[in-house]
């Protein structure tokens, strides 16, 4: 199975370092990423889980919670977890979900068995306070992620939900946006872009980035 965009995510409820976890009530009112890896005691993993320790002030800040996972047991991530704090210099500080009996992944399309029958590959879902799948990303196992892209992403789908704009190629926090094409109501437009816009074309409406 696969997870389209668009899809409520799946609920599960499931061994993790932090206890049985319940993905629902986990996440709250809060965004979520889901990010499978595919093995416990393995380099790239052990730099991923690492860099999204360190990461935690800025997901917090765009009030997202991490979730890992592999189909590891618990007491292998609690071991492992030592290792990622000693190598990486950081604190673990979001649960990694023991998916023994793959359910979760299962339920996720995380096992790609042309990749590998057993394992995870390296799936990410980023998950909206309505529990509905925004993006996703599939990467195969000697490919690490890039992190910082995926805060990236996350500004771009917060922007959109909160201001009507989308996010051109490459854009970075602070560059111009797009004006959502939907969005042709002239009082509409003057209210949500005070700061004006320009048209290119009637499809491509450049304005500076809204704030706050
Ligand atoms: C790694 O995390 O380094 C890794 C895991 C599985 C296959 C290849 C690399």
């Amino acid at each position: 199975m696969s997870i389209k965009l668009g899809a409520i995510a799946p609920n599960f409820i499931q061994d993790s370092t932090s206890g049985t976890l319940n993905l629902y009530e986990y996440l709250g009112d809060s965004w979520g990423v889901l990010f499978s890896h595919p093995k416990d005691f393995t380099p790239v993993c052990t730099t991923e889980l690492g860099t999204v320790a360190k990461l935690a002030n800025e997901f917090s800040k765009r009030n997202v919670k991490a979730v890992a996972l592999s189909v590891d047991s618990r007491e292998s991530h609690d071991k492992w977890v030592l290792d990622i704090n000693e190598t990486q210099n950081t604190t673990v500080n979001f649960p990694i979900v023991a998916d023994e009996d793959r359910s979760v992944a299962t339920a996720y399309g995380m096992i790609h068995p042309e990749a590998d029958n057993t394992l995870t590959v390296r799936s990410v879902f980023i998950i909206d306070p309505n529990k509905k799948v925004r993006l996703t990303l599939t990467y195969p196992a000697p490919t690490g992620r890039n992190f910082d892209e995926i805060l990236r992403a996350i500004d771009g789908l917060q922007l959109t939900d909160k201001h009507s704009v989308a996010t051109p190629a490459n854009w970075t926090d602070g560059n111009d946006v797009i004006i959502l094409p939907s969005i042709q109501d002239q009082a509409v437009l003057a209210e949500k872009f005070p700061q004006g816009f320009v048209e290119l074309k009637p499809y491509l409406r450049i304005t500076a980035q809204p704030r706050a």
